[in-house]
């Protein structure tokens, strides 16, 4: 087996109270199952992200930048908010140009009746922007805040795990492609 990827899981809200937090223990509770990845969490409401530029002279972004660097592949978390993403998100991504090409990005979506579906369609735009690969197959919650328990465990797992090991096995094969591709020819001769 080759060398496990990284995978990045980056939260989506930034809100107080925020969801977030719950997907985001059930994610990484999922991803620790699994022998072939290690993972982190990229959390913007740890990072001072003062505006959207990857040239501000900033600590926070250099922080950010550092973190997306060292990923292999991307899992992002995001709620839809007004049949959009969150602004705080946006942010994030903007922050960073380089650090996201090449590498490969899943979604895992919640909201209300769309399951932030909405929102996803529309990442797959800005990721295209960034040269990144959006996997097709994608995690999505309906009424989310129906699907969790008190203790944070999800109520009927079993449709949700099955679509999230999918879509991180299709994150698997596109990060071990890329990252091999990335040794032997350097993207930004072609970007
Ligand atoms: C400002 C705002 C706008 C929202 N807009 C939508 C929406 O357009 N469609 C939808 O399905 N849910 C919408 N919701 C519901 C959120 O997706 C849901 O509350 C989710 O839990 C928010 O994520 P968070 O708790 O991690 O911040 C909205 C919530 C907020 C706070």
């Amino acid at each position: 087996m080759s060398d496990p990827i990284h995978v990045a899981v980056i939260l989506g809200s930034t809100r107080e109270g925020r969801l977030c937090d719950t997907l985001a223990a059930w994610v990484a509770g999922e991803l620790d199952k699994r022998h072939d990845l290690t993972f982190s969490l990229i959390d913007p409401a740890s990072l001072d992200l003062p505006g959207c530029h990857e040239n501000q002279a900033n600590e926070g972004i250099r922080r950010l930048r550092d973190q997306l660097d060292r990923a292999d592949a991307f899992v992002v978390l995001t709620p839809e908010y007004n049949h959009s993403f969150p602004a705080a998100l946006k942010f994030l991504i903007d922050s960073s140009y380089a650090e996201w090409q090449t590498k490969p990005v899943g979604f895992v979506s919640y909201g209300g009746i769309s399951g932030g579906l909405r929102a996803v369609e529309q990442l797959r735009q800005v990721f295209a922007e960034l040269h990144a690969v959006t996997v097709r197959d994608s995690v999505s919650f309906i009424n989310v805040w129906e699907q969790f328990a008190d203790d944070g465990s999800l109520i009927g797992p079993d449709r949700a795990v099955a679509a999230l090991q999918r879509m991180v096995s299709q994150l698997h094969w596109w990060a071990t492609a890329t990252r091999a591709a990335r040794k032997t020819a350097p993207y930004r001769e072609v970007a």
